[in-house]
């Protein structure tokens, strides 16, 4: 039975009020399907369009790596800091509590150990899987410029039309060969051809000279690769030039968890990325929380 409940003139429509048509402000991704942009919004924050990825995803090709023996104590505890976590289905099902509700960034690329040639990656994770574990988003490395270059990036637009299907995003993850040159001529090239053959966000390197301009020529979001430990100052101010210079986040995982203080550094990343903090401030920071611990 049409409209018993009250008389039209009790009803609220607002005839005069045109419908509200919120812009979805991510880099690139208003053309996006709801599902894929409800993730993105789970990774990357609407407040500050900025995230703080926790990697753990390294014992994919090099096993117990330091800081990673043992993930249920050094890793779990720095859950609630992260806005999302980039780790293997692995580690995912063994050792990440479901109700922590984090998103995540699941690896699905893999093959070669530390032992073999990298670049001959294949993927290693079925979509029903990525679905069945609600993950935000898949990723996987792209090695342009590598040996195994055009299977890494068939991998890729594979994952893609397998992510577009579900909606869920892919993240490309521009590999750099030991050889190989990292500067911005090289990552604008790769991150490019990741974002032209379909990946909705890309991880990728910093470089002093040039970074804006690889963030700039790449239509979609990028995050920053952390890389091998460096000094705290060092990375957190990596972590500021990156965002200051384009990039929508960051993903770092030595950096943090090979601190002596994992918790007090992400902290500090995170007031970097979300709160435009300056390297020096963060430091100070990160020795406060440090020091408040050793008290505790
Ligand atoms: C990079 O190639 C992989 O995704 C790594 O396993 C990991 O994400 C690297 O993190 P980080 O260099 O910050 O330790």
């Amino acid at each position: 039975m049409p409209e018993t409940d009250v008389s039209k003139e009790e009803k609220k429509f607002y005839e005069d009020v045109p419908q509200k048509n919120p812009v979805f402000s991510l880099k690139g991704s208003g053309s996006l399907d709801w599902g894929m942009k409800d993730r993105l919004s789970r990774i990357f924050s609407p407040k500050t369009g900025h995230t703080v990825m926790l990697a753990v995803d390294h014992g994919y090709f090099q096993g117990p790596t330091t800081g990673l023996e043992r993930m249920d104590i050094s890793i779990v505890p720095l859950i609630p800091y992260a806005d999302a976590l980039m780790l293997t289905r692995g580690i995912l099902r063994s050792l990440v509590p479901p109700d922590s509700n984090k998103p995540i960034v699941m690896r699905s690329s893999g093959g070669p150990s530390i032992l073999k040639e990298l670049s001959n990656e294949e993927i290693a994770v079925d979509i029903e899987d990525a679905i069945r574990m609600n993950v935000s988003a898949i990723a996987l490395q792209v090695f342009i410029g590598g040996e195994f270059e055009t299977r890494s990036v068939h991998n890729m637009t594979k994952l893609v039309d397998a992510g577009l299907r579900y909606g869920i995003p892919v993240m490309a993850v521009t590999a750099v060969g030991k050889e190989m040159v990292r500067d911005a001529r090289y990552f604008r090239l790769a991150c490019r051809i990741c974002a032209e053959l379909g990946a909705h966000f890309v991880k990728t390197y910093y470089v002093p000279e040039g970074f804006r301009t690889v963030t700039s020529s790449c239509p979609v979001p990028i995050v920053m690769a952390g890389g091998k430990k460096i000094g705290e100052l060092e990375a957190l101010t990596m972590a500021y030039k990156a965002i200051q210079e384009g990039a929508s986040g960051v993903d770092m995982g030595r950096n943090i968890f090979q601190s002596e203080n994992p918790v007090a550094m992400i902290k500090a990343v995170s007031a970097v990325v979300h709160k435009d903090l300056t390297p020096e401030k963060a430091l100070e920071m990160y020795n406060d929380l440090k020091s408040k611990k050793r008290k505790e």
